[in-house]
């Protein structure tokens, strides 16, 4: 009996995994809809959104209504006035000639019986709009186009569509332009009409997919908490904290009265407006009042990265009641808390949290204001680990790393961004790494080989790209971007130790191919797996030939090349201590700073503490003054800075051309916090945190660290204390795992190792 229980089970099982296998792989929607265009003639300067309707009857006893739509732009669609879904900026952002995302909405609920009208309007966004640095628009297409499918299904089985196709009006409203770096325009005088055929054309369906995108909604919303008339007299609010998103306004005024709203993530240091560092991004959203009563407005087609604004034209008194920040982003599940005694630190968290929040819109992005707002892979490779503590990414990575691979140059190369808007540019180490490191730091975070299956091509595809690109096992050729943004000193006339960005190269190049290593052996390529551990025997021996002394002593004597050179095992175990050695003896010549940039940060502190340096990575981490991560605290910021002196001790800007206040990149610390301070962390033979390794360092003068992580199987909860010279400490361990707990005396020295199983734990 059992035996056909367990039989029809695992039959169930198979179908089922079919099914599901089967509406993944199909598309579930056929098409029957037509690509509409507007019939308007368009102002081909400002470039309006173009607006869409149809009229159409539903018969009484409707039993659901699904609603397929995307577009060549970005889109947003009322049925019967009613907004369609929580979703902002859709379709998103991918390649869109390689593949185009649609949503699909349940919008039963929105129908009526009788007559209803069904509004979509369109606007430029990332399809034809200025974004990125270089100016251009027109990046997928000139035209904009919707696509869009309502099928009706009645209580009698009757199903009916109505699709977007000749029958349909295109017409004329209120957003009269509106941009990614520009901002938006909207005149409420304008009403929707001017109403003219639309245009059919035919762009197939091809490229379409069902949406695997995280949607973009509404989060948190910020009351000003101060309004300023600076010294040129602007009149400005602050919200407080450096967001991205945008403002609701509600005003009331005679009808033309035009109100715009500019944005800016600081203050100079005279306390003006400083928009400067926005570069070409105009950032401004202009509102024209249609003078009847109270009005509101918020953009639809664009987003803003500020913590001020500047208001010109409102009608009144600038209250707070009239203006509400909106912080727009991928709708990610948080799962990871920090805190602990130190303040500076918890802020610190706070800063890195909300530099992903900003920057994790559909893709990615290494900033969210000035014009730029690229996928940047290093950027996204450097802080992927932290993000995933903070977050579950783990359907927000899976997409772009699709994305990745659809970006990839024949010859292998992974674009500097993605997706790419950069013509092909690509094959930066530790850029284009973010191919092999973030699929295999996936599997560990979330337990699921299918992204290293996903993705396998494309990281072999990358190893090979190196390979192709090396003489003798050396990767010394192509253009890098180095240890982006590391230390000089302000008297630097280019004789400051800087790491070679070949000597980085080869690291990232060992790294990539011990990943491919692991990853073949796991998904059972056994070929694979023999060649490229040769190989990486090759490039190791190669490095150590090239940029090692027999001591230890590396070829740049910098924090980067021995962070990376010891955290990736580049070098033979017996002169590790030496470099170890070497690495401190830096540290303490900059006074106890760190000196590195985007590649070594993330690795700084991990290398510390794992070769017996913990005091000195908890000194590194304290350090407040220039570069460290808690300067920019100490200055007032609010998230993660692009450069650790983005504001010099004096309040004058370090540069106005690349200053983002925005950048999550140094925010990599993250993974150390939790990992370290807190203690969490995920035995690698195990992921997905099955076994879970709980291994606090108390440090720092900390008295107490309280984290946790909601994982698959449940929260892991961390909460340890430092009273009267002892250390005591709270564990929880989910259902369906274990954990190896390493209880430390007060010293953080000297642990004691114990396994327990799910439930609460108490150590003393
Ligand atoms: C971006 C970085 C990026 C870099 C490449 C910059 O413009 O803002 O974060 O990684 O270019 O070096």
């Amino acid at each position: 009996m059992n035996n056909l229980v367990n039989r029809l089970l695992k039959l169930f099982f198979f179908l089922g995994t079919m099914i599901s296998l089967h509406s993944y792989a199909q598309n579930p929607v056929k098409w029957q809809a037509q690509w509409i265009k507007t019939g308007l003639k368009e102002d081909s300067l400002t470039k309006p959104a173009q607006y869409f309707r149809k009229e159409f009857k539903a018969d009484s006893k409707l039993k659901s209504a699904r609603l397929y739509v995307t577009c060549h732009g970005l889109y947003e669609g009322h049925l019967n006035g009613n907004r369609i879904g929580k979703a902002y900026l859709t379709p998103g952002w991918t390649d869109y000639n390689k593949r185009l995302q649609y949503q699909e909405y349940d919008v039963t609920s929105l129908l009526k019986s009788g007559n209803n009208t069904l509004d979509i309007v369109v606007g430029d966004g990332w399809y034809r709009g200025n974004f990125g640095f270089s100016g251009k628009r027109d990046f997928y297409g000139t035209e904009l186009a919707l696509l869009c499918q309502l099928e009706l299904t009645y209580s009698n089985g009757r199903r009916e569509l109505i699709s977007s196709d000749a029958s349909w009006k295109s017409g004329d409203g209120r957003i009269r332009s509106a941009e990614i770096n520009s901002g938006e325009t909207i005149d409420a005088r304008v009403t929707t009409g001017n109403w003219t055929t639309v245009k059919t054309a035919n762009y197939g369906y091809d490229n379409l997919i069902p949406t695997e995108s995280e949607p973009i909604t509404k989060h948190e919303t910020f009351k000003p908490v101060k309004i300023i008339t600076t010294p040129k007299g602007e009149k400005v609010i602050d919200f407080g904290q450096n967001l991205v998103g945008w403002v609701t306004m509600k005003a009331k005024g005679a009808a033309g009265t035009t109100v715009t709203i500019r944005h800016a993530e600081v203050l100079d240091k005279d306390g003006n407006f400083y928009t400067e560092n926005l570069r070409g991004a105009k950032a401004t959203a202009t509102y024209i009042l249609k003078g009847e009563g109270e009005e509101s407005f918020e953009p639809n087609f664009t987003y803003f990265g500020f913590r001020y604004i500047a208001i010109d034209g409102f009608p009144g008194e600038l209250t707070p009641e009239n203006f509400t920040a909106v912080a727009l982003y991928s709708d990610m599940k948080p799962t990871g808390y920090f805190e602990c005694s130190n303040p500076m630190l918890n802020q610190l968290q706070h800063n890195i949290q909300w530099g992903q929040k900003g920057n994790f819109l559909d893709v990615p992005t290494d900033c969210p204001q000035r014009d730029e707002r690229l996928g940047w892979t290093g950027d996204a490779q450097v802080f992927f680990k932290t993000a995933a503590f903070n977050f579950n990414v783990q359907k927000f990575f899976s997409k772009w790393m699709k994305d990745l691979a659809l970006e990839q140059r024949a010859d292998g190369a992974v674009t500097h961004v993605v997706p790419d808007v950069l013509n092909g540019a690509g094959g930066s180490a530790g850029w284009a790494d973010a191919a092999t490191i973030i699929p295999w730091n996936m599997y560990l975070v979330f337990g699921d080989k299918s992204v290293l299956q996903q993705q396998y091509p494309s990281m072999k595809a990358w190893v090979d790209y190196m390979t192709h690109n090396s003489k003798d096992d050396l990767w010394n050729s192509g253009d890098h971007f180095g240890d982006w943004l590391s230390y000089r000193s302000p008297d630097d006339d280019g004789s400051d130790a800087i790491t070679s960005k070949y000597e980085i190269a080869q690291c990232f190049y060992a790294q990539s191919t011990q990943i491919l290593v692991n990853t073949a052996k796991l998904l059972g390529k056994a070929a694979d797996a023999s060649q490229y551990e040769q190989l990486l025997q090759r490039i190791k021996t190669a490095y150590n030939n090239e940029y090692v002394t027999k001591s230890g002593r590396l070829m740049s004597n910098t924090q980067t090349a021995y962070v990376l050179a010891l955290q990736f095992d580049m070098l033979p175990e017996a002169i590790r201590p030496n470099a170890v050695k070497y690495l401190v003896d830096n540290i303490s010549a900059y006074r106890n700073h760190l000196t590195t940039g985007f590649l070594g940060t993330p690795y700084l502190c991990h290398v510390l503490t794992r070769f017996g340096y913990n005091d000195l990575a908890y000194t590194l981490l304290l350090q407040d003054t220039y570069p460290s991560w808690l300067y920019p605290v100490k200055m007032g910021a609010t998230t993660i800075w692009e450069r650790w002196d983005g504001i010099r001790p004096d309040g004058s800007f370090q540069t106005s051309r690349m200053n983002s206040f925005n950048h999550y990149a140094y925010g990599a610390i993250g993974d150390w916090m939790y990992r370290t301070i807190a203690g969490i962390d995920n035995d690698p033979e195990n992921p997905g945190y099955k076994k879970i390794i709980i291994k606090p360092h108390p440090g720092g003068n900390l008295t107490y660290c309280k984290a946790s992580l909601d994982t698959q199987y449940g929260t892991i909860k961390v909460h340890w204390e430092i009273r009267n010279d002892k250390f005591s400490m709270d564990v929880t361990v989910p259902e369906n795992t274990t954990a190896t707990v390493y209880v430390p005396d007060v010293n953080g020295k000297n642990y004691s190792m114990r396994q327990v199983k799910s439930g609460n734990h108490h150590f003393d």
